[in-house]
C-alpha cells in the first residue's frame, strides 16, 4: 500500500517503515517536492497531528498521516509536552531541550514521564486518530547514542536500557510510535479488506 507520511524527519520515516513493513510503501512530502515548512503552533499534540495531515491533504488531495509526539513529564505539569519540540527555545535542537528538561527536574524526585504520540490519518476525506503512549522515569543524564530526540535520557518502566540503548527494534516493540502506528497499520489492512 502506498501511504504519505507528513514528516520531514528522516528517524520518524526511518521508525515507521520498520514498525509498518514492507507491505507499506512509504512518501514524505519532500520527495513530491513539497519542502515548505508546516505550521505546529496547535494547543493539543491531536491538534497538530491532524493539521498536518489536513494541510497536505489540502493541497494535493492525497490520502496520508502524520503524527505528533510529546514528552510528558509528571512532575511538570505535563511539560514539555506538545512544546517538546521547541522547549529550550525556536532555533533549539534535541540536544538543548534534554538539557533544559534535566535542569527543570534538577533536585525533582518524582521523575516520572510518558511519550504520547498521536498518528491523524486522513482517508477518503474522514480524519481518524491512534494513540501510543510509553511510559517512564528520566534519568539524571544522558546515555545512550542510538534513537533520537530525548531518547538518551527516557528509561522506559521494567528495562534498564534509556530508549537510546535499545536497539531499533527493541523501541519499536514498545514505543509510543510503535503502538499508534500499528493501530493505524491495523485500521488500513482491515480497511482494505472491506
Ligand atoms: P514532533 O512530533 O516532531 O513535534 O516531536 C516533538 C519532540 O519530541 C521533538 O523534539 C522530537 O525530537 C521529540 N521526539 C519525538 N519522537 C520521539 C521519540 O520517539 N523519542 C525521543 N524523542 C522524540
Amino acid at each position: 500500500m502506498d501511504i504519505l507520511f507528513v514528516t520531514s524527519n528522516l528517524h520518524k520515516l526511518k521508525e515507521a517503515q520498520e514498525i509498518l513493513g514492507d507491505g507499506f510503501n512509504l512518501t514524505i512530502p519532500s520527495q513530491m517536492g513539497i519542502t515548505e515548512d508546516i505550521p505546529e503552533d496547535g494547543q493539543t499534540l491531536e491538534q497538530n497531528a491532524v493539521f498536518k495531515a489536513g494541510y497536505v491533504h489540502k493541497a494535493n488531495g492525497m490520502d496520508c498521516f502524520a503524527d505528533d509526539t510529546g514528552l510528558e513529564a509528571e512532575a511538570l505539569g505535563g511539560a514539555p509536552g506538545v512544546y517538546s519540540a521547541r522547549y529550550a527555545g525556536p532555533e533549539c535542537n534535541s540536544l538543548d531541550n534534554m538539557h533544559k528538561l534535566l535542569k527543570e527536574l534538577e533536585g525533582q524526585k518524582n521523575r516520572k514521564a510518558r511519550f504520547r504520540c498521536i498518528v491523524a490519518l486522513i482517508l477518503e476525506n474522514r480524519t481518524y486518530t491512534f494513540e501510543g503512549i510509553l511510559n517512564g522515569t528520566i534519568l539524571e543524564q544522558k546515555t545512550g547514542y542510538g534513537g533520537f530526540g530525548y531518547d538518551p535520557v527516557f528509561l522506559p518502566d521494567g528495562y534498564t536500557k534509556t530508549l537510546a540503548e535499545l536497539t531499533p527494534e527493541e523501541k519499536n516493540l514498545i514505543s509510543h510510535r510503535g503502538i499508534a502506528m500499528r493501530k493505524l497499520s491495523d485500521f488500513l489492512k482491515n480497511h482494505h479488506q472491506k
